[in-house]
């Protein structure tokens, strides 16, 4: 499958969730049995030669790509989740938004010192999700090997804020 029809499978909603907001929709590359393969797929040429000890996918929509990915590369997966949905003792991550903070949050322990990780998530926007997601691992020891994601948008700069902070970053769809 080509690139062009793979981005294809990705809807625009215009609007959401506010005015103004083209939304990038994944939920219809997912819902492709063949556009699901091939993401997959693509991804995991990107990610194997890098040999991960773990994936680790930021919710809600990495833990669907991340788990994909976890299975497809033979490796575990830990989430990192937004605060307060993890039942064990968590550390955790307060990080600014447009509007106030938000804080993510891991599993104490799931993320061992020296750990080599592969973050993913399906988007990156302004990549304040997957900085903070990257400066949690960091503070466990571990290092990232590489942010993995199904989609940037470009113009919001995210993956040119990870590679200033040292995270090498990739992309499938543009
Ligand atoms: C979206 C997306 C990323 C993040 C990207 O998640 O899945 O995690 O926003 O934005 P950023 O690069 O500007 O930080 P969202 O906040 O909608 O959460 P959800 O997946 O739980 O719905
Ligand atoms: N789609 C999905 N998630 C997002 C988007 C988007 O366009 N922008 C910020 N998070």
């Amino acid at each position: 499958m080509s690139i062009d029809t793979l981005a294809g499978l990705v809807r625009t909603i215009p609007d959401f969730p506010k005015p103004g907001i083209q939304f990038r929709d994944v939920t219809t590359l997912l819902a492709d049995g063949a556009g699901l393969a091939e993401l997959v797929e693509r991804m995991g040429t990107i990610a194997r030669p890098l040999d991960p000890d773990l994936i680790v996918g930021i919710e809600a929509r990495g833990f669907i790509l991340g788990a994909a990915l976890a299975l497809t590369l033979g490796k575990g997966f830990v989430p990192v989740r937004k605060a307060g949905k993890l039942p064990g003792k968590t550390v955790g991550i307060d990080y600014v938004l447009e509007y106030g903070t938000d804080r993510l949050e891991l599993h104490e322990g799931q993320v061992p010192s020296g750990a080599r990780i592969l973050l993913v998530d399906d988007l990156i926007a302004t990549g304040g999700t997957a900085l903070a997601a990257a400066q949690l691992l960091r503070e466990q020891g571990a290092s990232v090997l590489m942010a993995l994601f199904a989609i940037d948008l470009p113009d919001l700069g995210g993956m040119a804020a990870l590679e200033a902070d040292g995270v090498a970053a990739q992309a499938i769809i543009a």
